[in-house]
């Protein structure tokens, strides 16, 4: 515990503060500063500010409720001058208690391996590694340097993605869950960057809102958000993974993206298929913590 500093909710007032010590974060920028305005005006959301004693901003931090159950915790930045005294910890701990109040009793965040600080800060405070993610991102299109890409000619899947129905929903998840990707992603999918636990609902929604994709024996649920493809679920077996990858490939290439990335659980071989298709990978791990 930090002996210094309050913790507060984030007011409008307090944005450009937390836009000064938040524009070089990381070596390619931040999103905080975008993002602030939006934040602040969601609901089922909570965002907090340690302050100095002059009441300005020096820290932040935010919490999202992602089902009836579950809270999603991101968005942690302590300015470089106050790092190294627990605020982090200080926000957490805030954090959870209204998480708690609000129902959620496990609470989850990401962080790719190379962060040390932040592996750090989230062990001292009780999370949990409870699963191993890759994402995998290609561009494509004019994005590539190679739109063929790895330098030769795209060969196009032997399978073709095809919008899956509702009534999909239910084999999809049974495989799934039995899968070796369900297994190893413990129950658990992403999107932008945010994990909750699967449910069949998820599934049917995608099917409503045209992103529940059949491929082969399989299933994905890509999602376009401007030039970009994500695929934050799918399902297959080793030996069709490089045929659903490539499909999802022509799917995106044939929507005009510019980029597509994949959340995939560490499991070698649907790795091993994104990479040889030319995906550059990051490791990252789902924490979670009980509220
Ligand atoms: C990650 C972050 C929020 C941690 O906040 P914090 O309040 O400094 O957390 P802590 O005080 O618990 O320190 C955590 C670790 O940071 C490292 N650290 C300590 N002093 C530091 C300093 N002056 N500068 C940078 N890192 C420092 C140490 O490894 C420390 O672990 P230790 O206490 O076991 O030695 C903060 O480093 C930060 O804003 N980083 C940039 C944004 C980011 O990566 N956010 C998380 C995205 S997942």
């Amino acid at each position: 515990m930090s002996a210094t500093t309050v913790i507060r909710p984030a007011g409008a007032s307090d944005g450009e503060a937390i836009a000064a010590f938040t524009q070089d974060t990381f070596a390619w920028g931040d999103y905080i500063a975008d993002s602030f305005d939006t934040w602040l005006s969601e609901p089922g959301t909570l965002m907090v500010v340690a302050v100095d004693d002059q009441d300005t901003p020096i820290a932040m931090s935010r919490a999202r409720i992602v089902s009836p159950i579950e809270a999603w915790f991101h968005a942690a930045r302590v300015h470089p001058g106050w790092r190294g005294r627990g605020i982090a910890g200080d926000m957490a701990a805030e954090l959870r208690v209204w998480a708690r109040e609000e129902g959620a009793v496990v609470g989850r965040l990401l962080i790719e391996d190379w962060n040390e600080a932040s592996v750090r800060h989230v062990e001292k405070i009780g999370f949990r590694r409870v699963v191993d993610v890759v994402r995998c991102v290609k561009p494509i299109g004019d994005a590539s340097p190679s739109p063929n890409g790895n330098g030769s000619r795209r060969v196009p899947s032997r399978l073709r993605a095809r919008p899956a129905h509702a009534a999909d929903a239910t084999p999809a998840y049974a495989s799934w869950s039995i899968g070796e990707l369900g297994r190893a992603m413990r129950g658990l999918t992403g999107s932008r960057w945010t994990y909750a636990r699967l449910t069949i609902n998820h599934l049917t929604s995608a099917a409503k809102s045209d992103s529940f994709w059949e491929i082969g024996s399989g299933w994905a649920v890509i999602d376009t958000q401007g030039d970009a493809v994500e695929v934050g679920w799918l399902e297959t077996r080793s030996e069709d993974a490089p045929d659903l990858l490539r499909a999802v490939i022509d799917l995106a290439v044939g929507r005009g993206a510019e980029s597509i990335s994949l959340w995939l659980p560490a499991v070698d071989w649907i790795v091993k298929a994104a990479k040889r298709l030319g995906f550059s990978t990051e490791p990252m791990g789902v924490y979670a913590v009980e509220l």
